[in-house]
């Protein structure tokens, strides 16, 4: 009996947190791709998306919902 060869699942090791107010945390292996279809430099074991629509460097995080939120500005991601 031949035994099927399984292949690891890279999404089996990926984590997306989502921070209160703030980006969503992912971590593992992933790629990020832009709009046109190309990969994003910037790789690291964690990267921060922005979901409030406020930083200078999309799609990153730059931590703009701390200032927007404190101010009472922007929108309030959930
Ligand atoms: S979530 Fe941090 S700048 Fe938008």
């Amino acid at each position: 009996m031949t035994v099927p060869a399984t292949t690891p699942d890279p999404a089996a090791d990926v984590q997306i947190t989502v921070c209160a107010d703030g980006p969503l945390l992912v971590r593992g292996p992933i790629r990020v791709v832009g709009e046109d279809g190309t990969e994003l430099p910037g790789r690291r074991a964690t990267v921060a998306l922005c979901r409030c629509g406020l930083t200078g460097r999309p799609p990153w995080c730059d931590g703009s919902h701390k200032v927007a939120s404190a101010a009472g500005r922007g929108r309030r991601p959930r």
